[in-house]
């Protein structure tokens, strides 16, 4: 999810005075990068085209690091220029991992933002041709193939060998090239990830975001999926990756710079929220192959150890601590190895039994938390195997651990988790399908259909969000509520858990999860008239469904005066009668339910803080990120 911004302006007005395409490739390329730093703060890079070359800077970490150092080495004044902020994925975040990548000996520059999921593939066969590699990223290999097509079939010319290469390319990705050759343009591809373009006069941008140059214009052109733009100062072409025209769809930005960072949300915690199915979709990204059996190269343990394993321990705290939850059912189902998820702070101080077959599976969505971080050595030291699951590249819990499955949410800004949450699940789910098809637990043809749903799962959560009008209403609603309880069984038992997490978070609202059959042997004490009761509702679909239990359980609570607010599947029309109010979520496996039962929740969470005038990003109290046990 990085950041990315692109600039083209016209030399004979940069002298007059308040003229129109009359600034500096570099300033308006940093202008927009501090813009949109929130996208990825690992690493930021430039390249500028002047006097017949294309220079460049990058550094890693935060974009003041990069601006230092262009004071120590400045860059000529030029009128190309683009700029990129890095959130990993392939590659940690150092200086040689850093957009911009350089090809063509060094007079093609790239950046990028996305994954190349046959990147492997395609670097074998230019290392065949000679080509050597100065990173561990997919983006080189993408800036190498750019560079061949430049010299090959594209005879020179940067917006045809961008075609050609986008072509060879899967995965998702924004890719932006200058050529030394061509100043006064530059070229961008498109496939599942974002790009715009913006309008100005005698000048134009690229952006991942309208943020990326709204201080300089606000007509803006939005790209279709598998798209080229060449932007050149008086122009901007649209082509498919064949070279057909192709058409945008232009726009006036009418936010402010404020919100245009959140993509027009009025926080950032309902655009993560929103951020959702791409979140799942770029987790689930080149983690299998065409047969639907399951890679994960990043998984640097010796498949034979990993067949030794007896038992697993998922470790973490908060919200990725309920995503453990989740995947402690799916794991003990395909798995069939016993699975326990501790609060890794509980978890150092008993004593544990660990042993070399134990496999640690960690969970941390910024890979700093000190807890789980301890946790984690405590158990390398007692010699179990450390997996970490985890959305910050290259941050400390990850490498201490043995191995690691990145999750692609990006970063996640608002303090409370949403979107990470949901592609821990996921990886969690890649986690436990590798396994089972490393130990033979399950067969092939399972594995490929449990895949083949969760492809599906992106569009279903967006589906989720574009139906959430009533569930916000409701929520306004509810805005002076006192407490507000939630019931779940199974896999929905995590999701009452984190349902009520969300709330007392960002809403400061007495909010509690249970187990949907615990209710009687206590808290049912606690319903009195009126009390809301959320109820996660199983589907009634499949043999060993508990939907018919669950629906007992809101029983018991309506006789006692509760209200009771409903998330069930579509199609259960036997619920309604019992429900004071439904939200429906599309079909689904029941494992892989919470991945659309969550969404609701986070919603009306959202939706009541906001509602009571309340900051949902920064809560009180709360940290992000806490690095102290
Ligand atoms: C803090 C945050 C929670 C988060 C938890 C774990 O308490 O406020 O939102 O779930 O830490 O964070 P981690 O980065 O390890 O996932």
């Amino acid at each position: 999810m990085c950041g990315i911004v692109g600039y083209v302006g016209r030399a004979q007005e940069r002298s007059a005075a308040g003229g129109n395409g009359a600034h500096d490739a570099l300033d308006v390329v940093i202008e927009g990068l501090r813009r949109l730093e929130y996208r990825g703060y690992d690493s930021a890079g430039v390249a500028v085209v002047a006097d017949g070359a294309v220079e460049t800077r990058k550094k890693a970490g935060k974009l003041g690091n990069l601006v230092a150092e262009l004071e120590q080495r400045p860059l000529p004044e030029s009128l190309t220029g683009i700029g990129h902020t890095r959130w990993a994925t392939h590659g940690g975040p150092t200086d040689a991992n850093a957009h911009p990548h350089l090809a063509d000996n060094g007079r093609l520059a790239v950046i990028h933002n996305g994954i190349i999921e046959n990147y492997a593939e395609l670097k074998q066969e230019l290392r065949a041709k000679g080509v050597t590699f100065a990173s561990e990223t997919d983006t080189e290999v993408a800036a190498a193939l750019i560079g061949d097509m430049y010299r090959g079939a594209a005879g020179g010319d940067i917006t045809k060998a961008m075609q050609l290469a986008a072509q060879r390319l899967d995965g998702a990705f924004t890719l932006l090239a200058v050529h030394a050759d061509q100043p006064g343009v530059v070229v961008a591809a498109r496939r599942n990830s974002p790009l715009v373009v913006g309008l100005g006069d005698g000048e134009n941008f690229l952006g991942s975001d309208v943020s990326g140059f709204i201080d300089h214009t606000r007509r803006a052109v939005e790209l279709g999926q598998d798209q080229i733009v060449t932007i050149t100062p008086d122009s901007f072409v649209i082509t498919d990756f064949y070279g057909r025209p192709a058409q945008g769809k232009e726009f006036e930005v009418s936010w402010d710079a404020a919100s245009a960072e959140k993509g027009g949300f009025p926080s950032f915690m309902e655009k993560e929220i929103h951020d959702q199915p791409a979140a799942v979709h770029d987790t689930l990204l080149g983690r299998s192959d065409a047969q639907g059996r399951l890679i994960l190269d990043e998984l640097r343990i010796d498949p034979a150890e990993l067949k030794q394993v007896n038992k697993i321990i998922v470790l973490a705290c908060g919200t990725a601590a309920y995503a453990g939850l989740v995947a402690k059912y799916a794991i003990e189902n395909w798995c069939r190895i016993p699975t326990e998820v501790e609060l890794a702070h509980e978890f150092r101080y008993r004593d544990p039994i660990v042993d070399k077959n134990t496999l640690v599976v960690s969970i941390s969505q910024s890979g700093e938390t000190m807890d789980t971080l301890m946790a984690v050595r405590y158990a390398r030291e007692q010699g179990a195997k450390t997996v970490s699951i985890c959305n910050t590249n290259g941050s400390t819990i990850p490498r201490e651990s043995d191995a690691v499955l990145y999750t692609h949410a990006g970063p996640e800004i608002a303090v409370a988790s949403t979107k990470a949450f949901l592609a821990q699940i996921t990886a969690a789910y890649l986690l436990g399908l590798y396994l089972a098809q490393l130990r033979g637990n399950i067969f092939s043809g399972q594995i490929k259909d449990v895949l083949a749903d969760l492809g599906k799962i992106p569009e279903k959560i967006q589906q989720v969000l574009d139906n959430a009008e009533p569930l916000r209403e409701l929520a306004r609603s509810m805005k002076d509520e006192k407490s507000v309880l939630f019931l779940g069984r199974n896999v929905g038992y995590p999701v009452a858990l984190e349902g009520a997490l969300k709330l007392k978070e960002i809403a400061y609202l007495h909010a509690e999860g249970f187990a949907a059959g615990e209710l009687k042997h206590g808290p049912i004490a606690l319903i009195d008239e009126g009390q809301p009761v959320f109820v996660v509702v199983p589907s009634p679909r499949g043999r060993d469904s508990l939907h018919s239990k669950v629906v007992s359980n809101i029983q018991e609570v309506r006789a006692r005066g509760a209200r009771t607010l409903v998330i069930a599947e579509e199609g259960d029309e036997a619920v309604r009668e019992y429900a004071e109010y439904v939200f429906y979520v599309p079909e689904t496996p029941p494992l892989l339910m919470p991945l659309l039962t969550t969404v609701p929740l986070q919603i009306f969470a959202a939706e009541l803080a906001q509602a009571k005038g309340f900051d949902v990003d920064q809560p009180r109290n709360l940290a992000k990120s806490v690095t102290v046990e």
